[in-house]
Protein backbone atom coordinates (compact mmCIF):
# COMPACT_ATOMS: atom_id res chain seq x y z
CA UNK A 1 0.00 0.00 0.00
CA UNK A 2 0.94 3.38 -0.66
CA UNK A 3 0.42 6.18 1.81
CA UNK A 4 -2.32 8.63 1.03
CA UNK A 5 -2.27 11.71 -1.05
CA UNK A 6 1.75 10.70 -1.98
CA UNK A 7 1.85 10.85 -6.28
CA UNK A 8 2.21 6.98 -6.82
CA UNK A 9 3.38 6.31 -10.45
CA UNK A 10 2.65 3.23 -11.91
CA UNK A 11 3.57 0.81 -14.85
CA UNK A 12 2.14 -2.18 -16.94
CA UNK A 13 5.00 -4.54 -16.92
CA UNK A 14 3.91 -8.39 -17.28
CA UNK A 15 7.29 -9.51 -16.66
CA UNK A 16 7.67 -7.96 -13.43
CA UNK A 17 4.00 -7.01 -12.38
CA UNK A 18 3.63 -3.61 -10.05
CA UNK A 19 1.57 -4.73 -7.23
CA UNK A 20 0.54 -0.17 -7.42
CA UNK A 21 -0.91 -1.20 -10.97
CA UNK A 22 -3.23 -3.39 -9.33
CA UNK A 23 -4.36 -1.08 -6.73
CA UNK A 24 -5.01 1.62 -9.21
CA UNK A 25 -6.91 -0.58 -11.83
CA UNK A 26 -8.89 -2.07 -8.53
CA UNK A 27 -9.74 1.58 -7.45
CA UNK A 28 -11.43 2.59 -10.84
CA UNK A 29 -15.11 2.60 -11.45
CA UNK A 30 -16.91 0.00 -13.36
CA UNK A 31 -17.14 0.71 -17.08
CA UNK A 32 -20.99 2.47 -17.39
CA UNK A 33 -20.44 2.06 -21.04
CA UNK A 34 -20.10 -1.22 -22.28
CA UNK A 35 -20.64 -0.21 -25.71
CA UNK A 36 -19.22 -1.38 -28.01
CA UNK A 37 -18.32 -4.44 -26.58
CA UNK A 38 -21.32 -5.67 -25.33
CA UNK A 39 -22.90 -5.49 -28.98
CA UNK A 40 -19.77 -7.17 -30.33
CA UNK A 41 -19.68 -10.00 -27.34
CA UNK A 42 -23.73 -10.53 -27.96
CA UNK A 43 -23.30 -10.30 -31.94
CA UNK A 44 -20.56 -13.13 -31.69
CA UNK A 45 -22.53 -15.23 -28.56
CA UNK A 46 -21.15 -17.93 -26.30
CA UNK A 47 -18.14 -17.52 -24.45
CA UNK A 48 -15.61 -14.66 -25.04
CA UNK A 49 -12.39 -14.51 -24.55
CA UNK A 50 -11.14 -11.51 -22.83
CA UNK A 51 -7.07 -10.39 -23.02
CA UNK A 52 -5.43 -8.02 -20.51
CA UNK A 53 -9.01 -8.68 -18.45
CA UNK A 54 -7.57 -6.49 -15.23
CA UNK A 55 -9.72 -6.09 -12.24
CA UNK A 56 -12.82 -6.12 -13.80
CA UNK A 57 -13.61 -2.81 -14.86
CA UNK A 58 -15.22 -3.85 -17.67
CA UNK A 59 -15.47 -7.57 -17.02
CA UNK A 60 -18.04 -7.22 -14.39
CA UNK A 61 -20.05 -5.27 -16.66
CA UNK A 62 -20.24 -7.64 -19.13
CA UNK A 63 -21.01 -10.35 -16.86
CA UNK A 64 -23.78 -8.88 -15.51
CA UNK A 65 -25.26 -8.32 -18.73
CA UNK A 66 -24.67 -12.24 -19.00
CA UNK A 67 -21.74 -12.62 -20.84
CA UNK A 68 -19.73 -15.53 -20.15
CA UNK A 69 -16.23 -14.28 -19.51
CA UNK A 70 -12.98 -16.66 -20.24
CA UNK A 71 -10.13 -13.90 -18.62
CA UNK A 72 -6.31 -14.23 -18.67
CA UNK A 73 -3.96 -11.70 -17.45
CA UNK A 74 0.09 -11.71 -16.29
CA UNK A 75 -0.90 -9.49 -13.31
CA UNK A 76 -1.29 -12.06 -10.26
CA UNK A 77 -3.71 -9.29 -7.73
CA UNK A 78 -5.75 -8.16 -10.81
CA UNK A 79 -6.65 -11.60 -10.86
CA UNK A 80 -6.96 -11.88 -7.39
CA UNK A 81 -9.17 -8.88 -7.37
CA UNK A 82 -11.69 -10.16 -10.18
CA UNK A 83 -11.99 -13.70 -8.47
CA UNK A 84 -13.39 -12.01 -5.17
CA UNK A 85 -15.62 -10.24 -7.66
CA UNK A 86 -16.62 -13.38 -10.28
CA UNK A 87 -15.80 -16.17 -8.36
CA UNK A 88 -17.31 -18.14 -11.45
CA UNK A 89 -15.99 -17.22 -13.82
CA UNK A 90 -12.86 -19.17 -15.67
CA UNK A 91 -9.13 -16.74 -15.20
CA UNK A 92 -5.89 -17.48 -16.24
CA UNK A 93 -2.64 -16.24 -15.27
CA UNK A 94 -0.69 -16.22 -18.18
CA UNK A 95 0.96 -13.97 -20.81
CA UNK A 96 -1.00 -13.41 -23.55
CA UNK A 97 1.81 -13.74 -25.97
CA UNK A 98 2.30 -17.33 -24.66
CA UNK A 99 -1.29 -18.56 -24.53
CA UNK A 100 -2.03 -21.84 -26.32
CA UNK A 101 -5.43 -22.61 -24.84
CA UNK A 102 -6.95 -25.74 -26.68
CA UNK A 103 -10.04 -23.75 -27.26
CA UNK A 104 -11.33 -20.91 -29.83
CA UNK A 105 -13.77 -18.28 -29.45
CA UNK A 106 -15.82 -16.40 -31.50
CA UNK A 107 -14.78 -13.38 -30.06
CA UNK A 108 -11.21 -12.18 -28.41
CA UNK A 109 -11.19 -9.05 -27.06
CA UNK A 110 -8.44 -6.74 -26.19
CA UNK A 111 -9.67 -3.53 -24.83
CA UNK A 112 -6.74 -1.26 -23.51
CA UNK A 113 -3.84 -1.08 -26.23
CA UNK A 114 -2.97 -4.57 -24.97
CA UNK A 115 -3.04 -6.47 -28.57
CA UNK A 116 -0.93 -3.66 -30.43
CA UNK A 117 2.13 -6.05 -30.94
CA UNK A 118 2.15 -8.59 -33.46
CA UNK A 119 3.05 -11.22 -30.95
CA UNK A 120 0.07 -10.40 -28.62
CA UNK A 121 -2.42 -10.08 -31.89
CA UNK A 122 -1.17 -13.35 -33.11
CA UNK A 123 -2.32 -15.24 -29.94
CA UNK A 124 -5.27 -13.42 -30.04
CA UNK A 125 -5.96 -14.40 -33.66
CA UNK A 126 -4.94 -18.23 -32.83
CA UNK A 127 -7.86 -18.50 -30.39
CA UNK A 128 -10.23 -16.57 -32.44
CA UNK A 129 -13.12 -18.87 -34.77
CA UNK A 130 -14.34 -15.40 -35.65
CA UNK A 131 -13.96 -12.22 -34.48
CA UNK A 132 -11.18 -10.06 -32.53
CA UNK A 133 -11.52 -7.08 -31.17
CA UNK A 134 -9.65 -4.21 -29.99
CA UNK A 135 -8.89 -0.76 -28.77
CA UNK A 136 -5.67 1.50 -29.68
CA UNK A 137 -4.54 4.67 -28.47
CA UNK A 138 -4.89 7.20 -30.85
CA UNK A 139 -1.52 8.69 -32.36
CA UNK A 140 -3.00 11.48 -34.25
CA UNK A 141 -4.45 12.64 -30.60
CA UNK A 142 -1.72 11.53 -28.93
CA UNK A 143 0.58 13.98 -30.75
CA UNK A 144 -1.42 16.89 -31.33
CA UNK A 145 -0.83 19.27 -28.44
CA UNK A 146 -2.44 19.73 -24.77
CA UNK A 147 -4.11 16.90 -23.39
CA UNK A 148 -4.50 17.91 -19.30
CA UNK A 149 -3.50 14.77 -17.41
CA UNK A 150 -1.66 13.03 -20.29
CA UNK A 151 2.07 14.44 -21.33
CA UNK A 152 4.29 11.99 -24.18
CA UNK A 153 7.90 12.48 -22.60
CA UNK A 154 9.42 11.35 -25.80
CA UNK A 155 8.63 10.74 -29.29
CA UNK A 156 10.83 8.64 -31.33
CA UNK A 157 9.95 6.70 -34.58
CA UNK A 158 7.47 4.27 -33.34
CA UNK A 159 7.08 4.63 -29.93
CA UNK A 160 6.38 7.27 -26.83
CA UNK A 161 7.19 7.48 -23.22
CA UNK A 162 3.94 8.96 -22.00
CA UNK A 163 2.32 9.98 -18.29
CA UNK A 164 -1.29 9.73 -17.67
CA UNK A 165 -2.91 10.68 -14.47
CA UNK A 166 -5.59 9.13 -12.78
CA UNK A 167 -7.61 10.20 -10.05
CA UNK A 168 -6.71 9.35 -6.43
CA UNK A 169 -3.28 10.71 -7.30
CA UNK A 170 -1.87 8.09 -9.70
CA UNK A 171 0.27 8.23 -12.95
CA UNK A 172 0.64 5.76 -15.24
CA UNK A 173 3.72 6.04 -17.07
CA UNK A 174 3.65 3.75 -20.69
CA UNK A 175 5.70 2.91 -23.09
CA UNK A 176 3.81 3.04 -26.07
CA UNK A 177 3.74 2.04 -29.94
CA UNK A 178 2.68 4.58 -32.19
CA UNK A 179 -0.12 2.24 -33.74
CA UNK A 180 -1.60 5.06 -36.48
CA UNK A 181 -4.97 3.62 -37.53
CA UNK A 182 -3.74 3.77 -41.44
CA UNK A 183 -1.39 1.39 -40.60
CA UNK A 184 -3.78 -1.29 -38.95
CA UNK A 185 -4.32 -3.58 -41.64
CA UNK A 186 -0.25 -3.92 -42.05
CA UNK A 187 -0.43 -5.07 -38.16
CA UNK A 188 -3.26 -7.15 -38.67
CA UNK A 189 -2.23 -9.36 -41.87
CA UNK A 190 1.05 -11.09 -40.30
CA UNK A 191 -1.63 -12.29 -37.75
CA UNK A 192 -3.72 -13.73 -40.23
CA UNK A 193 -6.69 -11.12 -39.70
CA UNK A 194 -8.70 -8.90 -42.05
CA UNK A 195 -9.77 -5.24 -41.18
CA UNK A 196 -14.12 -5.69 -40.64
CA UNK A 197 -14.24 -1.93 -38.92
CA UNK A 198 -12.32 0.82 -37.54
CA UNK A 199 -14.32 3.51 -35.53
CA UNK A 200 -13.39 6.03 -32.76
CA UNK A 201 -14.76 6.38 -29.42
CA UNK A 202 -17.84 8.25 -30.32
CA UNK A 203 -20.79 7.01 -31.92
CA UNK A 204 -20.14 9.14 -35.22
CA UNK A 205 -17.16 6.78 -35.46
CA UNK A 206 -14.66 9.72 -36.54
CA UNK A 207 -11.30 9.33 -35.64
CA UNK A 208 -9.98 13.16 -35.76
CA UNK A 209 -10.29 14.07 -31.95
CA UNK A 210 -10.74 10.45 -30.52
CA UNK A 211 -7.93 8.99 -28.13
CA UNK A 212 -8.58 5.42 -28.85
CA UNK A 213 -9.97 3.90 -31.51
CA UNK A 214 -11.67 0.73 -32.10
CA UNK A 215 -10.38 -2.18 -34.71
CA UNK A 216 -13.04 -5.30 -35.64
CA UNK A 217 -11.05 -7.58 -36.98
CA UNK A 218 -11.70 -11.35 -38.64
CA UNK A 219 -9.67 -14.31 -39.26
CA UNK A 220 -9.12 -15.00 -42.25
CA UNK A 221 -9.66 -18.73 -42.30
CA UNK A 222 -13.65 -17.68 -41.18
CA UNK A 223 -14.05 -15.10 -43.26
CA UNK A 224 -17.00 -14.46 -45.98
CA UNK A 225 -18.06 -12.90 -49.15
CA UNK A 226 -20.98 -11.17 -47.16
CA UNK A 227 -18.24 -10.29 -44.32
CA UNK A 228 -15.24 -8.86 -46.64
CA UNK A 229 -18.28 -6.67 -48.39
CA UNK A 230 -19.43 -4.77 -45.57
CA UNK A 231 -15.72 -4.42 -44.06
CA UNK A 232 -15.15 -1.88 -47.90
CA UNK A 233 -18.24 0.00 -46.76
CA UNK A 234 -17.80 0.44 -43.43
CA UNK A 235 -14.29 1.32 -44.03
CA UNK A 236 -14.72 3.65 -46.27
CA UNK A 237 -16.64 5.90 -43.61
CA UNK A 238 -13.96 6.44 -41.04
CA UNK A 239 -11.79 9.95 -40.90
CA UNK A 240 -8.20 9.39 -41.94
CA UNK A 241 -7.04 12.03 -39.51
CA UNK A 242 -6.50 10.64 -36.96
CA UNK A 243 -1.17 0.53 -23.53
CA UNK A 244 -2.02 3.67 -21.09
CA UNK A 245 -5.56 3.78 -22.24
CA UNK A 246 -7.69 6.45 -21.09
CA UNK A 247 -10.19 4.89 -18.21
CA UNK A 248 -9.73 7.88 -16.60
CA UNK A 249 -13.17 8.97 -15.95
C1 LIG B 1 -4.59 -1.05 -18.87
S1 LIG B 1 -5.02 -2.48 -18.00
C2 LIG B 1 -6.69 -2.72 -18.54
C3 LIG B 1 -7.45 -3.76 -17.78
C4 LIG B 1 -8.89 -3.98 -18.30
N1 LIG B 1 -8.88 -4.40 -19.68
C5 LIG B 1 -9.71 -2.72 -18.17
O1 LIG B 1 -10.05 -2.14 -19.19
O2 LIG B 1 -10.02 -2.36 -17.04
C6 LIG B 1 -4.11 -3.69 -18.96
C7 LIG B 1 -4.21 -5.10 -18.38
O3 LIG B 1 -3.54 -5.99 -19.25
C8 LIG B 1 -2.63 -6.79 -18.50
N2 LIG B 1 -1.51 -7.11 -19.40
C9 LIG B 1 -0.66 -6.21 -19.98
N3 LIG B 1 0.22 -6.86 -20.75
C10 LIG B 1 -0.07 -8.18 -20.65
C11 LIG B 1 0.48 -9.36 -21.24
N4 LIG B 1 1.52 -9.30 -22.07
N5 LIG B 1 -0.08 -10.55 -20.91
C12 LIG B 1 -1.12 -10.62 -20.05
N6 LIG B 1 -1.69 -9.54 -19.48
C13 LIG B 1 -1.17 -8.34 -19.78
C14 LIG B 1 -2.25 -5.96 -17.30
O4 LIG B 1 -1.81 -6.75 -16.22
C15 LIG B 1 -3.56 -5.23 -17.03
O5 LIG B 1 -4.39 -5.96 -16.18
Amino acid sequence: MYAPGVGRIVRDDPEHPDPGFAELYASLPDATDREPWLGWCRAAGGAVLYLGVGAGRLAVPLAGAGIEVVGVDAHPAMLDHLRRRLPEADLLLARIEDLRLERRFGLVLGPSGVLGTPERLAAAARHARGLVAMELMNPHWLLAAGHPGVRVLRATGGGAEIEVDYPGGWTQRAQVQLLWPEEVERLLAPAGLGLELMRGRDDDGGLADSETYFVLARARRTASRTAGATSSAKRRSWVSTSSASGHRT
